[in-house]
């Protein structure tokens, strides 16, 4: 049997992965496959899987290990697949040393899958699909979601930028926009069923260019669509940050006043041969300008400690441009060589473990106490907050986030998930502010009907602060 089977879809990595996993839904219950929620029942295990640092691909093996048992204990009826970006970069490692992998496909490849699973099921030979394409978009595959508050939007693939430590260029391959009717129409028939919150996403957002759409035309466009409380977008880079979106974030209601900046390092000789293409001082003067333009934005940022020939003196100059700057949160990483990157190729790895542990907790500690500092500020004031969950730390709380990404608990008596709630901000610890709710926003509506599943939005970190 080749069709009607059930799958199991298991994701890890960042949120385009988890909108990849929603067109891969999509595409495999179009040809008559059922999804189920759990691998016990299941025909097929697909695991989507990240390659950004090893500890990804360690989670992997690992798992890997648990399906071997799974699969013997089914008396290897179970299909196992591995697709996203592990599989693109690890291809013969995966199909040669696991047996229990029987197919596996990149992220531009995922159309295949039908034909990879039917293959495997009729008994053939392992398969797989690797062909990076410069054209593929998934235009026409109407993502499966599970329904709830957020949603992600991919609006572009592939990134151009080799910055010699990223892997992401070799998974993903090169750069392409997707169509920006199709982008709007899908945000619109996501606000119809209820979406409140839908960030868009790409590599490199302000690379999208479409049918003479910048990404600046399209957060406008998809802001503008009625039912959408918040737009957010992810990642920017710092080289060609435009005024046009500045100007979008500081005047449109509906779009976040919080900018995810990534500037992975504070020392200009690190950057360069990083291949960021900015150096400190620019960098600073674009933070400096966001601020003016945007009064209350909210900025973070992604370091990268231990990058070969990182030296204490440059190690330092990072530590000070995050003393100077003030991030509101970070993703600290330690450096993690990826075969086949310029830095793995042309540069040794060689900051000791110790030294990359000793400066990720530096660091981790400095941007602790600077969030501490910032969020202390908010006690005191109300700010908007869109409840995205119920809180597993304090039963009867709810959970969700300020305009500015900051996450917030308040007494939940009366409100649902969903609800745009002013809430008075009475504590904050950490990262997270506690208040008091005094009542629904102005010109908040309520949906009809919000199913309460919905992801943490968190992409895999070694730190989160
Ligand atoms: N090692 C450590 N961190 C990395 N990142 C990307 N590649 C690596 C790597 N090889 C981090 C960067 C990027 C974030 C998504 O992951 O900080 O912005
Ligand atoms: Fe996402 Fe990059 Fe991981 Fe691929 S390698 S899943 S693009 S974080």
């Amino acid at each position: 049997m080749t069709d009607n089977l059930k799958i199991y879809i298991e994701t890890y990595g960042c949120q385009m992965n988890e909108y990849d996993s929603e067109l891969v839904r999509s595409i495999l219950s179009d040809k008559g496959h059922s999804l189920t929620n759990t691998e016990d029942d299941a025909d097929v295990v697909l695991l989507n899987t990240c390659a950004i640092r090893e500890n990804a691909h360690t989670k992997i093996y690992h798992r890997l290990q648990q399906l071997k048992s799974l699969k013997a204990k089914r008396k290897y009826s179970v299909t196992v697949g591995i697709i996203g970006c592990m599989a693109q970069n690890l291809r013969d490692e995966l199909l040669d040393s696991h047996h229990e992998v029987d197919f596996i496909a990149g992220p531009d490849s995922y159309r295949e899958l039908p034909r990879l699973i039917g293959d495997n099921r009729l008994g053939g030979e392992k398969g797989y699909a690797l062909k990076l394409s410069r054209t593929e978009t998934y235009s026409g595959v109407n993502p499966i979601r599970s329904g709830g508050v957020n949603a992600w939007v991919a609006v572009m693939r592939g990134c151009d930028n080799m910055c010699t430590f990223c892997v992401v260029p070799y998974t993903r391959g090169r750069e392409r926009s997707r169509d920006a009717k199709g982008i709007v129409a899908e945000v619109e028939s996501l606000a119809q069923a209820g979406c409140k919150q839908v960030t868009l996403l790409g590599q490199n957002v302000n690379s999208y260019r479409c049918q003479g759409y910048d990404f600046a035309d399209l957060m406008r466009m998809t802001a503008d669509v009625p039912g959408v409380e918040r737009v957010r977008f992810t990642s920017p880079h710092p080289k060609d940050f435009p005024e046009t979106l500045l100007e979008v974030i500081s005047t449109h209601p509906h779009v976040c006043k919080h900018i995810h900046l990534p500037i992975q390092a504070g020392s200009d000789r690190l950057l360069e041969l990083m291949r960021r293409t900015y150096d400190v001082e620019s960098f600073k003067r674009l933070v400096t300008k966001m601020r003016r333009l945007i009064p209350g934005v909210a900025i973070s940022t992604d370091i990268i400690v231990g990058f070969p020939t990182e030296t204490d003196a440059e190690f330092g100059e990072t530590y000070s441009v995050m003393e100077e700057v003030r991030f509101d949160f970070a993703f600290i990483f330690k450096y993690s060589e990826r075969k086949g990157t310029y830095a793995a190729r042309k540069l040794r790895d060689d900051v000791s473990a110790s030294d990359k542990t000793e400066r990720i907790v530096r660091l981790v500690d400095l941007q602790k106490r600077i969030t501490g500092e910032i969020n202390r500020q908010f006690v005191g004031q109300t700010l908007q907050v869109l409840v995205e969950e119920r809180s597993k730390k304090e039963p009867g709380s709810l959970l969700g986030k300020t305009d500015t990404f900051k996450s917030t608990v308040f007494a939940g008596e009366g409100y649902q998930i969903g609800d745009l709630v002013e809430v008075a901000i009475e504590r904050s610890r950490g990262g997270t502010l506690f208040g008091r709710a005094v009542g629904l926003s102005g010109g908040a509506r309520r949906p009809a009907r919000v199913a309460e599943s919905i992801g943490s939005g968190a992409g895999e970190t070694d730190t989160d602060t």
